[in-house]
């Protein structure tokens, strides 16, 4: 039998993991949540729920991964055969596919801003909102843009684990880590800047509410890519010798930090200009951002293109690493479970992606009022399925998994590379899977179905 693909290196895989984990939701989604849900409280309680709940399900999925070292439907088939626990690997499967769908296309946004800021373009917007509208609702633009994007995530799938993911996440990861720190130097150096960064770190506890909590979790899950089948994927290239734990706290560490410090780039910018909302949604990064920008060109022109140009390569490279791990699930499931060659089931995915997409990014345009699928644009539907629906669900069957059906010798034995590390907290990590996390998740999922409201 072939021998299978592994990644070469620790840095690899911490690299790799991280670059799914940084991604549109460090960027553009935190900070939104971080404006809508009273700033440095929301922060705090962010951290606290990556802590109790993100990294021991990131374990999780490692352990399912790394023990079976194979693609995430085929790994539950192999520890569970014959149970309803097998669903649960179609899910992660199904889940990262829905996922790449409508990820492809806000990716595609990214691509269009950072070309027009390449071109200078975004010093000449004049009203920001309706560009970004009639760019987004135009029939073929959007569209030609995502599949720009998935052909770039393609090229690198195709090439495989090591060649691929790995050596691609080498050279990005870097470059969007010195990226973030130049930008945080920019925003801080705006005029009235203070008040965003007040924002950011006073924290004020009368915003404390139960949706806090919910939120906060929600975005944890989502922004360390739990319950995707991506972890579980990337950990089956996993070597025997890399730690569980130390690379689930790397790289929750990673992703913390970036999604801070994108708060720091963006409150600070925000603040600066007349009138910036914190909470103006995804918006946000391409309509009250471009203004910014502006005001930064109008003073020294060349520094504003400068900033907005490494603010959107920022966007498109933390998308594309992400989407890279959401595409390998699915390519993965394909090449091992029906024996197709990379290169087929790589185009499989793609293609079907871009089909799927095209009809996400008409959403926004021709097809903004055609909703078949429970009252929802196909973007919203996908959206929602996937990372309201199947996440949460995929989250507790995870924990219910390791936590109650796997054995718990096979558990400690991945944890501890088979005895040859220390784990001092594995009845309390255990207890966490059994109880914590399924009944945290499932507030979480109720509250998204609108059960609180
Ligand atoms: N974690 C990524 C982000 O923060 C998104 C993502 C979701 C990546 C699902 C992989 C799987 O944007």
């Amino acid at each position: 039998m072939e021998q299978r693909a592994n990644f070469g290196s620790k840095l690899g895989i911490i690299l790799a993991s991280a670059g799914s984990a940084v991604g549109l939701g460090n960027v553009w989604r935190f900070p939104t949540e971080v404006g809508a849900n009273g700033g440095a409280v929301f922060i705090l309680i962010y951290i606290i729920c990556v802590l109790v709940l993100g990294i021991p399900l990131m374990v999780a999925e490692f352990v399912v991964g790394r023990h079976t070292h194979r693609n995430t439907a085929d790994a539950y088939r192999q520890l569970a055969p014959r149970s309803g626990w097998i669903l649960q690997g179609y899910l992660g499967v199904f889940t990262a596919w829905f996922i790449l769908c409508y990820y492809g296309v806000v990716a595609g946004w990214t691509l269009k801003y950072l070309v027009d800021a390449l071109l200078g373009r975004v010093a000449a917007i004049t009203d920001s909102a309706a560009y970004f509208t009639t760019f987004s609702s135009h029939p073929w633009m959007p569209i030609a843009y995502m599949v720009a994007v998935m052909l770039m995530c393609h090229f690198v799938i195709v090439r495989g684990v090591q060649n691929g993911i790995e050596r691609y996440s080498k050279l990005m990861m870097p470059l969007l880590l010195l990226i973030i720190a130049l930008l945080v130097v920019f925003s801080f150096s705006m005029p009235g800047s203070r008040e965003g960064m007040r924002f950011l770190l006073r924290p004020d506890f009368s915003k404390v509410s139960p949706d806090v909590f919910l939120s906060a979790m929600g975005q944890a899950f989502f922004s360390l890519s739990i319950a995707m089948g991506c972890l579980c994927t990337y950990a089956s290239y996993f070597t025997d010798d890399a730690r569980l734990v130390k690379t689930a706290g790397s790289v929750a560490l990673i992703d913390t930090t970036v999604a801070i410090m994108s708060g720091f780039i963006i409150f600070p910018a925000v603040f600066s200009v007349q009138g910036g909302t914190p909470d103006a949604g995804p918006g946000l990064v391409f309509i009250t951002l471009p203004t910014v920008f502006q005001m930064a060109f109008d003073t020294v022109p060349w520094l504003g293109w400068f900033f907005s140009v490494l603010f959107y390569l920022l966007l498109l490279l933390a998308a594309l690493t992400s989407m890279m791990s959401i595409h390998e699930p699915s390519t993965a499931f394909l090449l091992e479970h029906f024996s197709l060659r990379r290169h087929t089931a790589t185009c499989i995915v793609t293609l079907s992606a871009i089909a799927v997409g095209v009809l996400c990014s008409l959403s926004f345009g021709p097809l903004a009022d055609v909703r078949p699928l429970f009252g929802m644009t196909f973007f919203d539907f996908f959206d929602f399925i996937s990372a309201k629906l199947f996440l949460p669900v995929g989250g507790i069957i995870i924990s219910l998994f390791v936590g109650w059906k796997l054995p718990r010798e096979l558990v400690h034995d991945e944890i501890t590379n088979h005895g040859h590390l220390r784990f001092r907290f594995f009845a309390l990590y255990r207890f966490v899977l059994r109880w914590v996390a399924p009944l945290a998740i499932g507030l979480v999922f109720l509250n998204e179905l609108g059960l609180f409201k």
